[in-house]
């Protein structure tokens, strides 16, 4: 594997492209605001926009290693950014990934996640050179299982308890896509 950093990734309806500082209003109004849209997720919605900024700034420095992977999902009919999908965790060694993703309310059932999470997983295993791509899900906010399914993952498993977020704790569970599958898939 060779790490290449967050480059620009475009879909038919996508735009995948680095944060730049001036998306905070737009992603603290678009998605990191709403309690609805971080319910499963492990960091409580933004109370100002002030504290997008700021960690959008931080996220930025980090683009200058090529082993940081973070993306904000730029809708191209209408110009705006309405999500953001990431490698959360990295393992050089096992030459595997963990994705996250969440996005805005208003986009929700057009299957947009599970082609942002389709150009992820192709950019990792063609240009990264990954054998293994993995993400999970509380097993009770299972919508995001269905974008794992539709972008090719199989189903792994259940970790009873492992997990914790605004809900609580919670079983957490697997899918992935290993590289030999998504070369016949
Ligand atoms: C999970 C999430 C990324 C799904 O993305 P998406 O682009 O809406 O995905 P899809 O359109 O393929 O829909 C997936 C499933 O969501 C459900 N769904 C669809 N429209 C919905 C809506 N308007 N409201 C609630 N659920 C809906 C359906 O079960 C659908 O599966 P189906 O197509 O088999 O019927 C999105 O709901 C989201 O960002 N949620 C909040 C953050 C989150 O939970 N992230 C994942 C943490 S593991």
């Amino acid at each position: 594997m060779e790490n290449k950093g967050t480059r620009t990734l475009e879909t038919e309806r996508l735009l995948l492209r680095q944060f730049q500082i001036n998306d905070a209003e737009d992603m603290f109004k678009n998605w990191a605001s709403d309690p609805e849209v971080t319910a499963f997720l492990t960091w409580p919605p933004h109370a100002d926009a002030n504290l997008t900024r700021s960690l959008l700034a931080d996220w930025i420095n980090r683009y200058s290693s090529p082993a940081y992977y973070n993306w904000v999902i730029e809708l191209k009919e209408i110009n705006e950014i309405i999500g953001n999908i990431s490698v959360v965790m990295l393992n050089e060694r096992t030459e595997a990934a963990e994705i996250g993703y969440c996005m805005g309310k208003a986009w929700w059932g057009k299957a947009i996640m599970p082609e942002a999470l389709g150009a992820v997983i192709k950019y990792l295993f063609e240009e990264v050179g990954l054998n293994r791509v993995a993400a999970c899900h509380d097993s009770n906010n299972p919508k995001s299982g269905r974008v794992m399914d539709k972008a090719g993952m199989k189903l792994e498993g259940v970790l009873r308890a492992a997990g914790i977020n605004n809900q609580g704790i919670c079983d957490k569970v697997w899918h992935s896509i290993l590289k030999e599958e998504y070369e016949k898939y």
